[in-house]
C-alpha cells in the first residue's frame, strides 16, 4: 500500500514519527512535506497529499498540522477524498468500518506520539463494512456533484 504524507511546520514533528512507523511496518510512503519548521500555508501540502490519493497515485493519506484541523479541511476540499480527523482509537476504526475513509488527519500539538500511531495503525489495519454505510457515501459523495 503506498501511503500520501504530508504536514505544515507544526505538524513536522509528528510527520516524522509516523513515516517511520510507516516504513518500518512496509508501507510505501510519498513524503509532500513540508520538510522544515519554518512557517508555512498548510493547504499548500495537504493539498498536494489529497490530490495524489484522489487521482490514485496513494491508496490512502495521512496529514498533520498543529491541530489536524486545517488539513483535514483542505484534503476534504479535493472531490474524491474522505478525510477524517482522528484523536482516538474507537473514532480511527469506526471511520474506516463507516465512512470508507482515504485520509486521516492529526495534530501534533493535541496527542502524543504513541497515541498517533495507535491511531494509525487502526486506521490502516480497518476494513470497511460497506452494506447500509454504502448509500450514506453516496449520498454524501453526491454533495461533491451538487446534487
Ligand atoms: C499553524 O500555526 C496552525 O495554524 C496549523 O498548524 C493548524 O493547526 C491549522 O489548522
Amino acid at each position: 500500500m503506498k501511503i500520501a504524507i504530508a504536514c505544515d511546520h507544526g505538524g513536522l514533528r509528528l510527520k516524522e514519527v509516523l513515516k517511520n512507523y510507516l516504513e518500518t511496518n512496509g508501507y510505501m510512503v510519498e513524503d509532500f512535506g513540508t520538510y522544515s519548521e519554518d512557517s508555512c500555508d498548510y493547504p499548500d501540502y495537504a493539498g498536494k497529499a489529497a490530490k495524489a490519493v484522489a487521482s490514485g497515485m496513494c491508496d490512502r493519506g495521512i496529514v498533520v498540522c498543529g491541530t489536524g484541523i486545517g488539513v483535514s479541511i483542505t484534503a476534504n476540499k479535493v472531490k474524491g477524498i474522505r478525510c477524517a480527523l482522528c484523536h482516538d482509537v474507537f473514532s480511527a476504526k469506526a471511520t474506516r468500518a463507516h465512512n470508507d475513509t482515504n485520509m486521516i488527519a492529526m495534530g501534533q500539538r493535541v496527542i502524543g506520539e504513541g497515541l498517533a500511531i495507535e491511531i494509525l495503525s487502526a486506521w490502516l489495519e480497518g476494513e470497511y463494512e460497506g452494506g447500509r454505510h454504502d448509500q450514506r457515501i453516496a449520498k454524501m459523495m453526491a454533495y461533491e456533484r451538487d446534487e
